[in-house]
């Protein structure tokens, strides 16, 4: 299998990153290897005092993308590359695998690819209505969107569609998703739960969002913890980014950014490096609409 996605503002990726001529690199969602390839070209060239040589650590928590990847003639064959099955969060244990103990920088490209958004199985997009509503990242672990939905409360599910998707009818879309329940035909596909959006979510203005976009997101983050990950993450890379490091994340929409731009500012070991988000180019939104609604921020572990 090959990958269709196209890293999104890889000019921007690697001049923030590159520019430190950095010796470990974390690239905490390492999907298309996109960004991994990019920045393989910026690696610092000689070993460090220790004898460590330039490396970068990707990390993916979808079993399909490291077993795509992690084979000898593919990515995980260049002795320049560590591939690694897991959460970012898992970053230090990746690091300390490698025999380090700080990593120089962390790139972070939330969400999720356009390999994952095609894939039959895994319930991502609308536009296969017969998918079963999985929306994990990680098949092969937690539980499915429709099973998550099956085992909370009808208070628990409008607030997690309010809160991660910011959908202001999350309260008719969960009394719809238990009445189904209650009469024998829960929510199994993505076409349940669309039409379900469909009938609760009156049209936006001008039909620029689809009504289900929000329910969506929200099942995605709940499902798969994306917030609680993200802040922890960022709330511990003090700890393990070496002081004059840095981390770029790449966030799709405000909650992740939001948790970005506060975990900067928040913790007096970071100096922010963009005051305001980096947006893509014009060029690049044309030729690439998955960049459209991308945020870049970008901070430096200070020295002391
Ligand atoms: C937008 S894609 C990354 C694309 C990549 N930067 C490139 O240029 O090809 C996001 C990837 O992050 C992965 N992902 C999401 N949450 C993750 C997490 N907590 N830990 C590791 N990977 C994660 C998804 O499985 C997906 O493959």
């Amino acid at each position: 299998m090959t990958t269709e996605h196209v890293s999104v503002m890889p000019d921007e990726i690697v001049q923030w990153i590159g520019e430190l001529r950095p010796r470990t690199i974390v690239d905490g969602t390492y999907g298309g290897g996109g960004h991994t390839r990019l920045l393989c070209e910026v690696l610092a060239s000689d070993e460090g005092p220790d004898g460590e040589s330039p490396l970068i650590i990707g990390m993916d928590r979808d079993p399909a993308v490291i077993r795509r990847d992690d084979v000898p003639d593919g990515p995980g064959g260049d002795p320049r590359i560590e591939l690694f099955l897991g959460s970012y969060e898992k970053a230090p244990a990746a690091i300390s695998h490698c025999g380090r103990t700080h990593a120089d920088a962390l790139v972070l490209d939330l969400g999720l690819s356009s390999d994952q958004l095609a894939d039959r199985e895994r319930g991502f997009s609308f536009t296969l209505p017969d998918a079963e509503l999985d929306l994990r990242f990680d098949p092969e672990s937690d539980l499915p969107a429709y099973r998550w939905l099956a085992i909370h409360s009808e208070k628990d599910i409008a607030d997690a569609i309010y809160q991660f998707g910011e959908e202001r009818f999350s309260r008719r879309i969960a009394r719809q998703i238990c009445l189904r329940a209650k009469e024998k035909s829960p929510v199994r596909t993505v076409g349940d739960l669309v039409e379900i959006c469909r009938r609760c979510v009156p049209r936006s203005k001008n039909h620029d969002i689809h009504p289900a976009t929000r329910t969506f997101q929200a099942l995605r983050i709940a499902v798969n913890d994306e917030l609680g990950i993200l802040q922890r993450t960022l709330a511990s890379a003090g700890d393990w980014i070496a002081p004059g490091g840095r981390i770029a994340a790449i966030s799709f929409h405000s909650l992740e950014d939001r948790i970005v731009k506060n975990a900067f500012r928040e913790d007096d070991r970071w100096t922010v490096l963009t005051k305001k988000p980096l947006r893509p180019t014009d060029e690049e939104v044309q030729s690439n609409p998955r960049s459209r609604s991308a945020k870049l921020r970008v901070a430096q572990r200070n020295e002391t």
